[in-house]
């Protein structure tokens, strides 16, 4: 069997700040209610003129470089994202054309937050069956031009990244076990609007704005903490290891009590867990990447580590992988 291995990281976040001062500044809030139920200190916030796309591209330029590799060595590019630039083409296209990966495939997919793990997944499917060698996963997304400035109980949260991976077939072991799913009847947990005339949705925005992104905070954590704990135990229990043969656990970054609680359920400390949440926010698909790619420049993952990642978020959706770096 041929291994799904990644090979190159790459992450970026765009140069401006919004702190916690600055949201105090736009809506009734405090640096202390949101640190103490979020986490979060700073949200970094794309440009104007500067979209999805201009992201994936340099994060993807990135992790290509990191892997040793050349754009013409990509035989695909899918790409995670909930603010894409167009319907169509896909941002995996516009990727494509951008970095001169014209041996790519591509195309975009959407599994919410859970977008990285999900894209593993593809990826390791393409690479086992022998279809593909090289697979770049960009996840990109900016939430801020999704965000209601006006509404207190999302706009402190969300800030915007992009995380890519190179993905390869290699005889080292790399992703070893997955597992993904799916909860429909909490698909209206988390809402951001496209062609479908939905009154309801609309009126439910502080701004009533059908651009945003709207969500029940409080259903969310619920079912965050327990699809988080339970799909890493599943990745773990399918590779017949134990939560001391892991290195390292990095989890979606949407919120510190949602990481905590989770971790306790899981049984572990705080020590085998990476988090950039506080300086970043929550990016959507992008978190993972970008916390994994710094984790390894922070040389908190070595050569040989097992690591957990897991995510959660619209659809409701969840994905964990298990793999060896
Ligand atoms: O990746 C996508 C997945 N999304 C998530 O993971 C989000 C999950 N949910 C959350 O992170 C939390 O539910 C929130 C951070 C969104 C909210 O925290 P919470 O502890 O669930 O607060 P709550 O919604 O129960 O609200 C408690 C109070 C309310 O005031 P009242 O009704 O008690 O007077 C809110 O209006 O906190 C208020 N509140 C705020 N106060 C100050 C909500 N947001 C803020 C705020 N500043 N930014």
């Amino acid at each position: 069997m041929i291994n799904a291995k990644i090979i190159g990281l790459g992450g970026y976040v765009p140069e401006k700040v919004y702190d916690n001062a600055y949201m105090e500044s736009i809506v009734d809030t405090s640096d202390e209610w949101i640190v103490r139920r979020t986490g979060v200190k700073e949200r970094h916030i794309s440009a104007d003129n500067e979209y999805t796309t201009d992201m994936a591209t340099i994060a993807g330029r990135k992790a290509i470089e990191n892997a040793g590799l050349t754009p013409e060595d990509i035989d695909l590019i899918i790409l995670a994202t909930v603010t894409p630039d167009y319907f169509t083409p896909s941002c995996a296209c516009v990727v494509q054309r951008n970095l001169g990966a014209v041996n790519a495939a591509a195309f975009d997919y959407n599994a919410a937050c859970s977008g990285f793990v999900a894209g593993l997944i593809i990826a390791k499917q393409f690479i086992q069956t022998g279809t593909y060698k090289n697979i770049l996963i960009v996840c990109a997304d900016v939430l801020s031009k999704a965000t209601d400035y006006e509404d207190r109980a999302t706009c402190v949260l969300f800030g915007d990244a992009a995380g890519a991976a190179v993905v390869s077939a290699s005889e080292e072991t790399g992703i070893m076990t997955t597992d993904m799913g799916a909860d429909g009847t909490g698909a209206m947990s988390i809402t951001s609007l496209a062609y479908r005339n939905d009154e309801e949705e609309i009126e439910k925005r502080v701004a009533h704005r059908k651009d945003t992104v709207w969500m029940a905070g409080q259903a969310v954590m619920k079912f965050a903490v327990k699809a988080m704990a339970d799909a890493s135990q599943k990745v773990i229990d399918k590779a017949g290891l134990t939560w001391d043969d892991i290195a390292l656990v990095i989890p979606h970054q949407a919120n510190y009590r949602i990481v905590d609680s989770a971790i306790k359920r899981m049984g572990i400390t705080e020590d085998k867990v990476f988090l950039t949440l506080e300086k970043y926010g929550n990016t959507s698909a992008s978190c993972i990447p970008v916390a994994f790619n710094e984790a390894v420049e922070a040389g908190r993952i070595k050569k040989g580590d097992k690591v957990v990642l897991v995510g959660f978020g619209g659809g409701l959706t969840w994905g964990a992988a298990l793999l060896e770096w």
